[in-house]
């Protein structure tokens, strides 16, 4: 069983102040940091670059949980790398090699991981889950912070989790989205361990009870 982590999401942050977002999260005991990385393709908001990434990582020694929501994260891939990821997930909708793209993140020295929607059905990411170091089960449809929880996606983590035992593997399993100190415990209690909160983390009442959750 994987240690349990917490990601915060600095998409909920200030994005006038990003570094501070992360400082924050370092300040808390954390050590990974999810950036959200949108193109306003694949989903309908636009956030941040390479550029971005690069810029947070001269501050930070946290370890970058990148999240690619993009229409093409083949083409992006190495830019991130370079910037500084050091997990790179992509999403199994759009049409491209992921499998080539997944071996093409460990070429870079990145950890990978495949992310699917909660509309996307397990069979979709199962031809990966021996091929990458975590899972994304996405607990909202992507491009927002501050959905709600979708309870259905706990079923595929399950099943997820069935499979990792089966096949004695050891993939994080990560949700995303709506995640905060209600729904995480059933998170847990459904084969997850890895946790990203953005909205939640970012409210300092809510901070303290999520972070004891995963401690
Ligand atoms: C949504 C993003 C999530 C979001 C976190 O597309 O992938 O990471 O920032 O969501 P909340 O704010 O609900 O924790
Ligand atoms: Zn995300």
């Amino acid at each position: 069983m994987n240690t349990p982590i917490l990601a915060p999401s600095i998409l909920a942050g200030d994005h006038a102040r990003l570094a501070d977002g992360v400082a924050t999260i370092k300040e808390s005991g954390l050590s990974w940091v999810h950036i959200d990385i949108m193109d306003g393709h694949f989903v309908p908001n636009l956030t941040f670059g390479p550029v971005i990434v690069a810029a947070l990582r001269k501050s930070s020694d946290l370890f970058f949980d990148v999240h690619l929501m993009l229409d093409n994260p083949q083409d992006y891939i190495e830019a991130f790398a370079k910037a500084g990821a050091n997990l790179i997930s992509i999403h199994v909708e759009p049409d491209y090699d992921i499998l080539k793209t997944l071996e093409a993140i460990h070429e870079l020295g990145c950890k990978n991981g495949v992310v699917f929607n909660p509309g996307t059905p397990v069979r979709d990411v199962e031809p990966f889950i021996d091929k990458v170091d975590l899972v994304l089960a996405m607990t909202v449809q992507p491009g927002f912070g501050g959905q709600s929880f979708k309870h259905e996606v706990l079923q595929k983590t399950r099943e997820l989790d069935e499979m990792r035992r089966d096949r004695s593997l050891s993939f994080r399993i990560e949700v995303d989205g709506g995640v905060d100190s209600r729904t995480l415990p059933l998170c847990m209690e459904a084969g997850v361990d890895t946790f990203v909160a953005g909205t939640a983390f970012f409210k300092p009442e809510q901070r303290e009870a999520l972070i004891d959750l995963v401690s």
